[in-house]
Order: C-alpha cells, then sequence, then structure tokens
C-alpha cells in the first residue's frame, strides 16, 4: 500500500477531499513518502534519520485538520489530536503530556483489533449459529454444554464410549431431525425475529469507586479495569431475537478468535513506525515570557512537549513505547506569535513550515460541490431520504459561496466552517417540512438563497448569532 504511494498519488488522493491548499498537500505527502523511502533503509543508516515535522501555519477553518485526518485515514495510520493550550490549563503537570502518546497507542491497538475481528468475522458467524442451535435445540444434557472433565481428557466429548448409548433411540434421531431443519432455517435467516434466550457476559463495570492519587493515572493504569478484571466475569441471561443473539454471540466468538497479545504488540508497532500527532493552537504556546496566574507558563509545557517530539520512551500500561519515528503536525494561525518564538529546539523539530491560504469564493465553491464528502451532496443525500430531491443551481451555489465570503469578512473570518452555518439556514424551511407532502422535487436557485438570507445577512446583530 505504502509502496505505491507516490507523493504524487498521495496529494491525487488528497485533492479528493480538500480543495486549495497545494503547498500543505505537498508537504505531507513528501513526509509520508520519507517514512517510507526511511524504511528501506540499512538499520544503522535508519536510526540516524529522524522524520521531519510539519508546522502548519493558517487561519481556522482552511483544512489543516482536514489535511491531517485525511492523510491518516489514507494510509490507515493512528492519528490523535491534541490542543497545546490544554496543558497549560491549571491543574496540568508537566508530564501530562505523556498522555497524547498513551492515547495513540489506544488507538492504533484499536484499528488492528477491529481489523481482526473483521478478519475472523466468517469463522465467528459459523460459531454463532451454531451455539444458536445449540440453544434451540440443545443436545441431551449428557453430552450437551457441561462436558465431564474426564470426558475431554479422553476425547470423549463428542462421540464417547458411554454416550453412545442412546444415539438409536427414536427421541435422539427426532432431535437431530429437528436440529437439521432448524440448522437450515438459521442458515437462511428465516427466523430472525424470533426470541431465543442467551447467556453474555456481563459487561458493565462493578460497581466499584475508585479513588486512585494522580500518580497512577499519570502511568495511564486503570485502577477500575485492573481491578475488574480480576473480578470473575458475571454472566447474564438474555432473551433477545435470533438476529441480535447472533450478533452477540459472534462478538464474543470473534473475541476468543484473536490474540490480544499480537494485537497489542501490532498496535504498539504501528504507532511507533506510522503514528500522527497533531498538536493543534501551538501558536497559543509561543512566546517565551511566563504568563501570570496560576497557568503552567507557556515556555514550560514547549519544554514539556520537546522530549516527545524529540523522540523518548513513554511509559503506557502496554509497555513503553517510543516517539523516534512518530509524525507530528503542529499548527496554528501565528496571528499575534510567530513560529520564531517558540523555543529553538522546537523549531528545530518542525523544519518543514507550510502556509494554508485564506480560502476564497472560488475555493468556496469547489468545496461546496467537489470533494467527495461535498457539503452540497450531504444535504442532498440526508434530504433525499425524505423523498425530497433538492437540486441547486449553479447560481445558487454562487450565492452561497458570496455570502459566505462577505460574512467572514464582515464578521469573523471562520474559513469553510462557514458555509455549513449558511447551509444550514438556507435549508432551514425545506428541513423542516420534509417529508411532510411526500416525495417532492425542489430547485434551489439565487433568489431563494436570497430570499433566505438577506434579513440576516443585512442585519449585523442578528448575523453573528445566526451565521
Ligand atoms: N481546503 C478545504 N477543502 C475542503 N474542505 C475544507 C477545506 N478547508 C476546510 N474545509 C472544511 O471545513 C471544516 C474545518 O476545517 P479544518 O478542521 O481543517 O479547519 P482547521 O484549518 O483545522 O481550523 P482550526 O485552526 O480552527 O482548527 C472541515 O470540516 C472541512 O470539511
Ligand atoms: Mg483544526
Amino acid at each position: 500500500m505504502l509502496q505505491e504511494l507516490r507523493p504524487r498519488q498521495i496529494v491525487a488522493e488528497l485533492d479528493k477531499y480538500i480543495i486549495a491548499q497545494e503547498e500543505a498537500k505537498r508537504a505531507v505527502a513528501v513526509a509520508l513518502r520519507n517514512r517510507y523511502r526511511r524504511s528501506r533503509l540499512d538499520p544503522e543508516v535508519r536510526e540516524e534519520i529522524m522524520p521531519k515535522n510539519i508546522l502548519m501555519i493558517g487561519p481556522t477553518g482552511v483544512g489543516k485538520t482536514e489535511i491531517a485526518r485525511r492523510l491518516a485515514k489514507l494510509v490507515n495510520a493512528p492519528m490523535v489530536k491534541v490542543e497545546a493550550t490544554k496543558f497549560t490549563e491549571v491543574g496540568y503537570v508537566g508530564r501530562d503530556v505523556d498522555a497524547m502518546i498513551r492515547e495513540l497507542v489506544e488507538t492504533a491497538i484499536r484499528m488492528a483489533k477491529t481489523e481482526r475481528m473483521a478478519a475472523v468475522e466468517d469463522k465467528a458467524q459459523e460459531l454463532a449459529e451454531v451455539r444458536l442451535l445449540d440453544l434451540l435445540a440443545p443436545l441431551p444434557k449428557k453430552r450437551g454444554a457441561a462436558p465431564n472433565p474426564f470426558g475431554l481428557l479422553f476425547g470423549l466429548r463428542e462421540n464417547g464410549g458411554q454416550e453412545m448409548e442412546d444415539t438409536d433411540s427414536d427421541a435422539f434421531t427426532e432431535l437431530k431431525l429437528r436440529r437439521e431443519q432448524l440448522r437450515q432455517r438459521l442458515s437462511s435467516r428465516e427466523m430472525e425475529d424470533e426470541l431465543v434466550e442467551i447467556e453474555v457476559e456481563d459487561n458493565s463495570a462493578p460497581m466499584l469507586e475508585v479513588f486512585s492519587g494522580a500518580g497512577v493515572e499519570e502511568m495511564g493504569i486503570n485502577l477500575q479495569e485492573v481491578l475488574g478484571s480480576m473480578l470473575p466475569k458475571r454472566i447474564k441471561k438474555r432473551r433477545v431475537t435470533v438476529a441480535a443473539g447472533r450478533r452477540l454471540l459472534a462478538q464474543e466468538e470473534a473475541q476468543k478468535l484473536i490474540d490480544m497479545d499480537e494485537v497489542v504488540t501490532e498496535g504498539i508497532e504501528r504507532a511507533e513506525q506510522l503514528g500522527i500527532v497533531f498538536i493543534d493552537e501551538i501558536d497559543k504556546i509561543a512566546g517565551r515570557e511566563s504568563s501570570s496566574g496560576p497557568d503552567v507558563s507557556r515556555e514550560g509545557v514547549q519544554r514539556d512537549i520537546l522530549p516527545i517530539v524529540e523522540g523518548s520512551t513513554v511509559m503506557t500500561k502496554y509497555g513503553p513505547v517510543t516517539t523516534d519515528h512518530m509524525l507530528f503536525i503542529a499548527a496554528g494561525a501565528f496571528h499575534v506569535a510567530k513560529p520564531s518564538d517558540l523555543i529553538p529546539e522546537l523549531q528545530g523539530r518542525f523544519p518543514i513550515r507550510v502556509e494554508l491560504k485564506s480560502l476564497t469564493e472560488e475555493d468556496f465553491r469547489r468545496i461546496l460541490t467537489q470533494p467527495q464528502n461535498a457539503i452540497i451532496k450531504q444535504y442532498t443525500a440526508l434530504l433525499e431520504t425524505e423523498s425530497i430531491k433538492v437540486e441547486f443551481t449553479d447560481d445558487a451555489i454562487d450565492e452561497v459561496a458570496k455570502t459566505a465570503t462577505y460574512v467572514n469578512q464582515e464578521m469573523e473570518n471562520i474559513g469553510a466552517r462557514r458555509l455549513h452555518t449558511i447551509l444550514e439556514k438556507v435549508l432551514e424551511d425545506i428541513s423542516f417540512t420534509a417529508g411532510e407532502n411526500g416525495p417532492q422535487k425542489v430547485m434551489i436557485d439565487a433568489d431563494y438563497v436570497k430570499h433566505q438570507l438577506e434579513d440576516i445577512v443585512r442585519n449585523r446583530d442578528l448575523s453573528q448569532y445566526i451565521l
């Protein structure tokens, strides 16, 4: 996968979702490719080459987070996003910056687990069906669910010697027949709505209030979890539909089929080699003067973040994780502070600087319609579920883009996010009445857009609240 993704292909993929911002797209594409290039070097050389981190500079709502998120998705890399300002809040202490790495590991492990669960899905479904069958038409007690330990030991379970005696009886033949019928009806999904009683593990946390010192939390150890896993699992009986039972049992079987140790190892490896840490609002911790009040000083936070970005080992509950090869993307508007206001060591760690530009009216027009998840497509799809076919004329799109640009200039520039608030307003009436009068075709043109927005746009006070 990674192998085929050359920078040009990566940019082409990002183009499907992100309009303009070519420079930023190129930078992340190269950073990603460099990881692959590095992975092909001899170990000695490889260790010497640290990944180059990226600093994205640009106003709000122009695609900084979106680019990072799409990139991560594209290569299936685990990613976390943190706000740098979080670490300046009262109550945080330096070591808490480790928490972002722990979160990344959790994310990576969750991804690995989901993939493995999907890989055993078919097998789990099969096993679940067998269990359903046993619940609906149990075999006689003797040979049923609770096997005689000696029987197990000597391999007597299914066709064990002493259990053969009644297999010729009429009752047994009948049962076998019934089971065969049920098996067929189950597999052809004829009885999904019928009820069945199943036993499931009760996963609701035992009532344990744990007050732990901050030190324990720092290690990422959840006492509740540790104690919970020491208590015996509680089994709960539930009456559910066959369909729901199938789902629950398949889940349980899948859990049994995957090896959690392997999942953890793979998750850690992925976090270390592919992980992306997105640090937002980095400009808010730039500046070297120490702020007054109880806040942790901004420089202090930079110094706390530094070792993680430089490469260090963080303890997690799954073991040590090194941050040496993770990709860090920092982002900020840098309206007041400049990148040069960051401490020199941190500046050096983010050598790739890219500037994202304010979006133009033309960009807005394209953002509305072109991306694979374009806003207009989203709203059209939503309304289609009510049999309303909405169509936007070109001049309606122009009008929305124009209004967004205008409101951004007059009020506050919130970038592409403005498109959402405006479109919401444009479609307010239609969204409200949709479905009331059966299927409909609605054409939205410039006049309609103007009509919906006119009063608000003209009234400054009102638009501050509504748009
Ligand atoms: N260039 C773009 N192309 C397509 N959609 C965009 C673009 N820029 C922003 N958007 C849309 O606007 C929304 C906000 O963008 P994003 O989260 O990337 O903002 P940001 O640059 O990270 O801003 P902030 O500094 O506030 O975090 C996203 O949901 C995205 O869909
Ligand atoms: Mg953002």
